[in-house]
């Protein structure tokens, strides 16, 4: 390290560990601390995170409610390319991680700050989403990581610590926590823990926001999503902002247990991890914009979009959203989804999420051209030479393989 740091903006959840950061940074840095809580649609209270600021001493407090802006400029840009790692993670975590970086470094330069502090552990994926963000956007900034640097092995040394400190340890938190969560209002994401052993079904205590399809309702419910340049606008024509309405998208997936994953995935930092996932809403979304793209977007232009797609997909994941080459890939996106524009009726039963019905002012489709009916715009026998010039080279190489006795 450069210098011990004078004035650390530290994200501050609250909860023991960062609270344990905290007192750590003032007592063994002997650093000043600024303590950032953002809501992201976590859904705790964050006016305790607080008052236990203020009573660990922390003169400047920044709790700040973000979930707009984390849905309109993350969340809904990363949905217009349909993203997800490995097929099937929404990436609820990694796209978190950018704004709250962006907001601890904004605050630093507010303040008078010289460092940014997070609670990620030394083994994951977050470590680096944070800290390449933070570098990103302030190449001199210095990153305090404290599970990379402090003494303590165990959350026995830990709870040890916070004892000794006098921060006060909730009896529920005294054994190991039963597994690690992290939440906003994309998903849910559990692991660790109970959940470390890859070859056994996780119990149904860990789902948090979601019932289990086979206790979802035993009739489906249909509701309208209505789109504008790529973007969810209105739930059955009630226009409602990006956080209401993901929002209710929740609800509603929850309702009908829609979003669950049970995901081992490859890490950034080379190991696999076995994770619980739940993410009702964002699920409900990703089958809905392809719905309203179906109608909308051309052929070339949905084949390249789902080329692009996992590479944008893997820097969000390692943490590259403030990197070139994921906006040069965002310009690609925003520019495809124009037209992007219509309704897409859902129905949501028992854990699926279903394109039924979509609409557009914007149709590329034509049913002149498509009906099985008389038609007066187009004329088979063009499909001839279609055909005929596309099967070309097949039928060469066919020639060449048969007269050289090559079996095919
Ligand atoms: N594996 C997910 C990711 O890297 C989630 C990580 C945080 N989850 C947690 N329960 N601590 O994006």
């Amino acid at each position: 390290m450069a210098h011990a740091p004078k004035k650390v903006v530290l994200a501050y959840s609250g909860g023991l560990d960062t609270s344990i950061i905290l007192k750590w940074l003032q007592s063994e840095m002997g650093a000043e601390v600024v303590a950032f809580t953002a809501d992201l649609g976590q859904g705790e209270e964050l006016e305790p995170a607080r008052k236990k600021a203020q009573e660990l001493g922390v003169k400047e407090i920044f709790v700040e409610d973000l979930r707009e802006e984390f849905v309109r400029d993350y969340v809904f840009p990363m949905f217009r390319a349909n993203t997800v790692y490995e097929g099937q993670y929404l990436l609820g975590t990694a796209i978190a991680r950018p704004l709250i970086a962006k907001r601890q470094i904004e605050i630093a330069h507010e303040t008078g700050a010289d460092a940014v502090c997070h609670g990620a552990t030394g083994k994951g994926n977050d470590q680096v989403r944070f800290e390449l963000a933070y570098l990103a956007l302030d190449p001199d900034v210095q990153i305090i990581s404290p599970w990379r640097q402090w003494e303590f092995g165990s959350r026995t040394d830990l709870i040890a610590y916070a004892e000794q400190q006098g921060i006060p340890v909730p009896a529920d938190k005294r054994g190991e926590a039963p597994f690690s969560v992290d939440a906003n209002l994309l998903h849910t994401s559990s692991e660790g823990k109970a959940l470390e052993d890859p070859a056994i079904e996780a119990p149904e205590f860990v789902y948090q926001r979601s019932v289990s399809p086979e206790n979802a309702p035993d009739s489906p419910e249909y509701i309208d999503i209505g789109f504008e340049h790529g973007d969810p606008v209105s739930i059955d024509g009630i226009m409602l902002s990006p956080a209401t309405l993901l929002t209710r998208l929740n609800e509603l997936g929850g309702t009908h247990g829609i979003g669950r994953l049970d995901l081992l995935e490859n890490r950034f930092i080379g190991m696999k991890s076995r994770g619980i996932y739940e993410t009702p809403g964002g699920s409900i979304l990703l089958v809905a914009h392809r719905g309203i793209e179906q109608i909308t977007l051309d052929g070339g232009a949905t084949h390249l979009k789902d080329e692009l797609m996992p590479r944008y997909a893997e820097l969000i994941y390692n943490g590259f959203w403030f990197s070139p080459e994921r906006k040069m890939l965002q310009a690609a996106i925003d520019a495809s989804q124009e037209m992007v524009t219509g309704s897409v009726r859902m129905k949501l039963y028992k854990g699926s999420a279903s394109v039924v019905g979509r609409t557009s002012p914007c149709s590329l489709y034509s049913l002149d051209h498509v009906t099985f009916e008389d038609d007066v715009v187009y004329n088979q026998s063009d499909a001839d030479g279609f055909i005929e010039l596309n099967a070309l080279r097949l039928k060469l190489l066919a020639r060449r393989d048969r007269a050289s006795g090559k079996n095919r």
